[in-house]
């Protein structure tokens, strides 16, 4: 940003009184010019359209119109344009919705002056780069090293947790695999090491791990898509691209739930799928890579300590507002020897068990051992069309909860 580039902000509220608090907070900023006040949802998008700001301090609560809603039509007429939203709630799910729809920003009434001239200053950031990549025009979506530009036009990524409450279950093998049938020519895939500590996605395909997440996750706020080519490991064989986990243990402690959060945010912005594997231990990194999933797989397997984590877990999803919908619960190493059987299990937690993967030892450790994902080389297998068909069940899934988005939408 060159100096005289200043940042053009539209204030959003319905209540005068906070619309003159925020504009008297900026007025000292000389890198911040207020553009534009609006009191509606309506007059919000009306206003956004003709003087195109670069930032938007959003409500969330107003009578015609939720600062959600206005967010999404704003994103998509102005695609550069960054929405901060205001809230009165700090509440997670709002948080999750306004992400959603492709805000920036989540800031806590009454903000700080030094909060709220920072985030409109990492949002003007945003935007004049977004704005200069549309300018030079690079050919639909491609930047120069073939990446994928933030496709802000189109629709944001998916973001799918995988996670297991007991270790061993089967999560990275699904994670690894699962990605691999998601990438075709039309969809870019991210596998995301979400186990910081001992992650082994990178010793799943086999490549050593050099750059790694906390290489993004320490710049979380100035990631564009070169620093993402850089660190992503491109796994030719597959064409998925993978993020490994530091390679030292404790390196885990330097990346915040708030920062990893950000970078899938960020992701979901270059890629068509963001997959994530998790360890079984509920991090903060975990807990807020779940609360913002799209999709949440949840692995047990055919045992009663496994099970009795995964009721444990889907309590406190229910606990936490996680819709049950929002959760595909399937079963690894399914062997239908064993009495408790996938239908049983759904009765007693209350959630349909929708998939079961056999168990085949030969197949998944030889692929473990070699470095070679089964979806590779032995596409036939029974397990392997678990595989497919568990891809199958999440894209119909994810279309079914954005029907019911727009729905919800439709309704207010
Ligand atoms: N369907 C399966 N059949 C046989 N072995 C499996 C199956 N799924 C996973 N495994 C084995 O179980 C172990 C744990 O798998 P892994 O994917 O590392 O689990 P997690 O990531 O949950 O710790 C590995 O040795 C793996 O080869
Ligand atoms: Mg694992």
């Amino acid at each position: 940003m060159t100096p005289q580039e200043k940042i053009r902000v539209l204030i959003v509220d319905d209540i005068a009184e906070t619309r003159e608090n925020i504009r008297r907070l900026l007025q000292f900023d000389t890198s911040i010019e207020v553009v534009g006040i609006a009191r509606s949802g309506h007059e919000a998008i009306d206003l956004s359209q003709q003087i195109k700001p670069d930032v938007i301090i959003m409500d969330i609560n107003m009578p015609d119109m939720d600062g959600i809603t206005a967010t999404e039509a704003i994103r998509r007429k102005i695609p550069y344009a960054q929405v901060v939203i205001l809230s009165v709630q700090s509440d997670l799910s709002y948080m999750r919705r306004a992400m959603l729809v492709g805000a920036r920003d989540f800031l806590t009434k009454p903000p700080s002056i030094d909060e709220l001239t920072a985030a409109i200053h990492r949002a003007g950031a945003m935007a004049h780069e977004e704005h200069s990549k549309i300018n030079v025009g690079f050919p639909s979506g491609t930047s120069p090293m073939g990446v994928v530009a933030p496709n802000v036009a189109n629709q944001l990524g998916k973001i799918i947790v995988l996670y297991s409450p007991k270790g061993g279950t089967g999560v990275t093998t699904i994670a690894t695999n699962l990605s691999i049938v998601l990438k075709t020519s039309e969809n870019r895939v991210v596998l995301v090491d979400g186990n910081l500590q001992f992650g082994d996605t990178a010793v799943f395909i086999n490549e050593p791990i050099k750059n790694n997440v906390l290489d993004l996750t320490s710049r979380v706020e100035e990631l564009d898509p070169e620093v993402v080519d850089e660190v992503i490991i491109d796994h030719k064989a597959t064409g998925i691209h993978v993020l490994a986990a530091p390679p030292r243990p404790e390196w885990a402690d330097k990346i915040t739930a708030d920062q990893f959060a950000k970078l899938l945010q960020y992701l979901r912005q270059l890629y068509n799928y963001v997959v994530v594997d998790t360890a079984s231990y509920l991090t903060d990194v975990v807990q807020a890579a779940l609360e913002i999933s799209d999709l949440i797989i949840l692995i047990t397997t055919q045992d009663i300590p496994s099970i009795k984590n995964s009721n444990a877990f889907l309590t406190l999803a229910d606990a936490s507002g996680i819709p049950r919908e929002r959760i595909v619960f399937i079963m690894n190493r399914f062997d239908k020897r064993i009495s408790i059987s996938p239908e049983r299990v759904a009765d007693s937690l209350h959630q349909e068990v929708v998939t079961s993967i056999p168990v085949d030892e030969r197949i998944v450790s030889n692929a473990a051992n070699r470095g070679i994902p089964f979806m590779v080389d032995n596409k036939t297998q029974p397990i392997s069309k678990t595989i497919l068909n568990l891809a199958e069940i999440v894209k119909e899934r994810l279309a079914k909860l954005d029907e019911a988005e727009v729905e919800q939408l439709r309704k207010k």
